[in-house]
């Protein structure tokens, strides 16, 4: 699990930063009514999906139930994170099971780390938007809800699909993950507003930087309150 700095390296410079950024979502939670953060940004490959396996490592730091959920159906990569073997099967999978609520406990990874379950992206779906609207996704959530404290949902990008805003719908926050160097602040802008347009509840934005050093894993995320 070399990707989760948080958990391997918990010193380190980003290790520091992902663990204020939970500070603030924790702080940020007065009324008690954030369960389900998303984690979604403008394009592939801005590091949603490390961000997220992170930040969920640094809830199960503080000793909170966390549920990490691979919602991205077309290029899920926490399987690849937490080292789950092929033949496990993920939330589509689930999704297309009529009998989900007998069976969903079974689609649940436990990880090495204390606190932290890992429902990884399953088989490649025809229709990975239509999963993601479906009632049978509200209604797990839903029965999840009462099993984790947090839930942290990994998401698609934002920019020519329509899949982040249909988990919107379903989450309590979204967390959006800007890599300037991969997505311009033009583009950055864009989601935002679009964002902003379907009521989303922003939290907040991690700037995702990488720095160009010789460690791989020293790097960095800033994060900023929205507002
Ligand atoms: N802050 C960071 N520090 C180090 N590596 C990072 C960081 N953010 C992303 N990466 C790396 O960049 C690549 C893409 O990240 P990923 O999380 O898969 O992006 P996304 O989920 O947005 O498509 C991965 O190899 C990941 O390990
Ligand atoms: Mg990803």
């Amino acid at each position: 699990m070399k990707e989760l700095v948080v958990i391997e390296r918990p010193n380190s410079s980003f290790g520091e930063e992902i663990k204020k950024t939970r500070t603030n979502l924790m702080f940020s939670n007065l009324d008690d009514d954030m369960k389900v953060i998303m984690i979604t940004s403008s394009i592939p490959g801005e590091g949603k999906s490390f961000i997220s396996a992170n930040l969920a490592g640094a809830f199960a730091q503080a000793d909170e139930k966390v549920l990490l959920v691979d919602c991205d159906l077309r290029k899920g990569r926490l399987k690849k994170i937490f080292n789950i073997p092929p033949e496990v099967k993920g939330l589509s999978d689930l999704l297309i099971n009529k009998n989900w609520k007998h069976e969903y406990k079974s689609f649940i990874n436990k990880t090495e780390v204390k606190d932290l379950d890992v429902v990884i992206s399953g088989s490649y779906p025809p229709n990975p938007s239509e999963l993601l609207s479906s009632n049978r996704f509200e209604e797990l959530l839903g029965e999840l809800r009462n099993d984790y404290k947090i839930i942290i949902l990994d998401c698609p990008p934002i920019v020519g699909l329509n899949d982040a805003f249909v988990v919107a719908k379903k989450s309590d926050r979204c967390v959006l993950v800007a890599n300037c160097q991969r997505a311009s602040m033009e583009v950055l802008e864009k989601s935002k507003a679009e964002l902003d347009k379907m009521d989303v509840k922003l939290a907040g934005i991690i700037l995702n930087e990488t720095e160009e050093q010789t460690d791989k894993y020293y790097y960095y995320g800033h994060y900023y309150r929205d507002e």
